[in-house]
C-alpha cells in the first residue's frame, strides 16, 4: 500500500495536516450543505402558514422577554410518543417566520408547538396568574402581572419592520394598518375585516376579559395562535403525494 505510506509526512508536518484537513472538512461541508438549498422539500411552501398579526407578534416578545423557552420547547419531533401527545409533528414551515425560533430543547413543562386551540382564553388567563390553582403539582411560575401590564402599539411597526429585515413578508399594507390591526384583534365587536384581509384566519377575542388592553391579552393571543396555523386534515407532505 504505497500511498498509505506516504500518510506520514502529513502526521510529521503540522501544517501540511491543517491545510489538508480545512481542505477535507471545505469538500465535506459543501457537499452536505448545497443540495439543501436545491432540494424542494426542505423548503416546502405549506398552506396556511402567515406572518404573526401584530398583537401575536407582541405576545412573542413577552414570551420571550419572561423566558418561556426556558422551561416549554416549540418542536414536537416525527416520533410515535410526541405525536400521540402533542399532535402532528412541526414542519419546518410552521416556524420560519420565528425570528429567533423558539424551538428549545428544555422540556420542564409540556411542548407548546400545538397549544393554540386546546383550552379557552380563560384556562389560560387563569393559568398564568396562578398555575397551581389550574395544576395543583405545577413548577411554573405565576405571571398575575401581565394583567395589569398595559401595552400600547407604540413599537409595533418597528418589530414588524425588524422582522421584515429578516424576511417575513409583511406588505406595506399590514405595515401601515399596524396599530389598527393591534387593536382591532381583542375587540369581537368592532370591524375586523381589514385584519382579516390582510392575514387570513385570526382569532379575534377578548383574550384577558378586561376591557384594557393589556400584555396578557398579547400573550394569549399568541399561545391561541402556536400551531393552528396549517389545517391538517388537508395537509399532505411533499414526500408522500
Ligand atoms: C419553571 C418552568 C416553567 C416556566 C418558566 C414556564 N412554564 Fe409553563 N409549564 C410548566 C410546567 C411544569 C407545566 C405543566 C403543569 C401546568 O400545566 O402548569 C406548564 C404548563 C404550561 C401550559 C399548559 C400546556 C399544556 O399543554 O397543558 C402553558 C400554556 C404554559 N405552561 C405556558 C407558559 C408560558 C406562556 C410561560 C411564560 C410566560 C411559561 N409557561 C413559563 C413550567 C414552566
Amino acid at each position: 500500500m504505497a500511498i498509505l505510506d506516504k500518510h506520514g509526512a502529513i502526521e510529521r508536518n503540522a501544517s501540511l495536516l491543517l491545510v489538508l484537513s480545512f481542505l477535507v472538512v471545505t469538500v465535506g461541508g459543501l457537499v452536505e450543505i448545497v443540495p439543501l438549498f436545491y432540494l424542494q422539500n426542505t423548503i416546502e411552501e405549506v398552506e396556511g402558514v402567515r406572518p404573526y398579526t401584530p398583537l401575536e407578534l407582541a405576545g412573542r416578545q413577552i414570551y420571550i422577554r419572561e423566558g418561556c423557552y426556558v422551561c416549554h420547547s416549540q418542536m414536537i419531533r416525527p416520533m410515535r410518543d410526541e405525536v400521540e401527545r402533542y399532535g402532528h409533528y412541526s414542519l419546518a414551515a410552521e416556524s420560519k417566520y420565528d425570528h429567533p425560533f423558539q424551538w428549545g430543547s428544555k422540556r420542564t413543562g409540556p411542548d407548546l408547538a400545538r397549544v393554540g386551540g386546546k383550552y379557552s382564553d380563560a384556562w389560560h388567563v387563569d393559568h398564568l396568574m396562578d398555575p397551581q390553582a389550574v395544576v395543583p403539582e405545577s413548577v411554573m411560575p405565576k405571571y398575575p402581572y401581565l394583567m395589569t401590564s398595559p401595552i400600547s402599539a407604540e413599537y409595533i411597526s418597528d418589530q414588524m419592520w425588524a422582522n421584515q429585515v429578516v424576511g417575513v413578508p409583511y406588505t406595506e399594507e399590514m405595515m401601515t394598518a399596524a396599530k389598527e390591526d393591534f387593536a382591532a384583534q381583542v375587540n369581537p365587536d368592532g370591524d375586523t375585516a381589514g385584519l382579516m384581509e390582510r392575514y387570513g384566519k385570526v382569532t379575534v377575542s377578548n383574550f384577558d376579559g378586561q376591557a384594557e388592553l393589556t400584555e396578557m391579552d398579547a400573550l394569549v393571543a399568541y399561545l391561541q395562535v402556536m400551531g393552528t396555523m396549517v389545517d391538517f386534515s388537508t395537509f399532505t407532505p411533499v414526500a408522500s403525494r
